[in-house]
């Protein structure tokens, strides 16, 4: 099945909204957002509000968002996006632009990778482009006030999804911050290996960041048991604790 060739060329941009504050959406996001023909969410379900979709509401309230159900794996919205990408190829085929919004950044860890893969399958000659987002780690060290790196220093971006192995390997080198996301329901264990390597003071978590029920504050306050899968853990590096 291919594309009609009379048809305008079609667009798909990934638009990165921040990590929740209406307010870290950038200029640059709300122009795709006015400019596409067909704003797209990711969504668990037909009847469920996504977290992109609600910071879309509050910046473009008249807006209308198409949601795209993903298959909901241990973490949250994953892939296979077959079947997400299959639902995009109608509008695609009519010459649409169609902005797909996702938390943070479309190249970090999103949907979004995983979908415009599938649909440069499906349509070669479409053109996939993307709109950088403030990333949750970003919002967490401002307002927690925790510069990350300086000079030469090195940052490790790892997840712990599955345990806090990766972890336990960036903090072995004390000199390197690291910033942690996917641990949720490993922040106790990552509380107790930062304690263990004399880390924990200075590590700030921020779970929920500019969504209802934020909470921001040390690791050592708030891993008194799991937190939400939307939760982000920075780790200054070792010897510099401000505050
Ligand atoms: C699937 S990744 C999405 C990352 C996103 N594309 C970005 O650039 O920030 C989900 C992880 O990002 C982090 N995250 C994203 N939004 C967040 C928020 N509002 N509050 C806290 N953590 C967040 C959490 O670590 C979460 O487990």
């Amino acid at each position: 099945m291919t594309a009609p060739s009379s048809t305008p060329p079609a667009r798909l941009t990934g638009v990165g909204v921040g990590p929740g504050h209406p307010d870290l959406v950038t200029l640059q996001a709300l122009g795709a957002l006015d400019a596409a023909d067909r704003v797209v969410a990711p969504s668990g379900a037909p009847d469920a509000v996504g977290r992109a979709e609600s910071v879309v509401r509050q910046v473009r309230p008249h807006l209308r968002v198409e949601r795209v159900v993903f298959p909901m794996g241990t973490g949250g919205p994953s892939s296979p996006a077959s079947g997400p990408a299959r639902e995009l190829v109608p509008w695609l085929d009519a010459g649409e632009h169609v902005a797909f919004v996702t938390l943070g950044d479309p190249n970090i860890y999103s949907t979004f990778s995983s979908l415009a893969s599938e649909v440069t399958r499906l349509r070669p000659q479409v053109e996939v482009t993307t709109v950088p987002g403030i990333m949750a780690f970003q919002a967490l060290a401002a307002m927690a006030g925790v510069p990350l790196a300086e000079g030469t220093g090195a940052l490790s971006l790892v997840t712990a999804l599955d345990g806090t192995e990766t972890l336990s390997q960036a903090l072995e080198d004390p000199s390197r911050a690291v910033v942690v996301y996917k641990g949720g329901r490993h922040l106790p264990a990552m509380a107790k290996l930062l304690e263990e390597v004399g880390r924990l003071e200075g590590a700030m978590a921020g779970e929920l960041l500019g969504l209802p029920g934020q909470r921001v504050g040390p690791v050592a306050e708030l891993a008194s048991g799991p937190a939400a899968y939307l939760v982000t853990v920075i780790v200054p590096p070792a010897g510099r604790v401000d505050g």
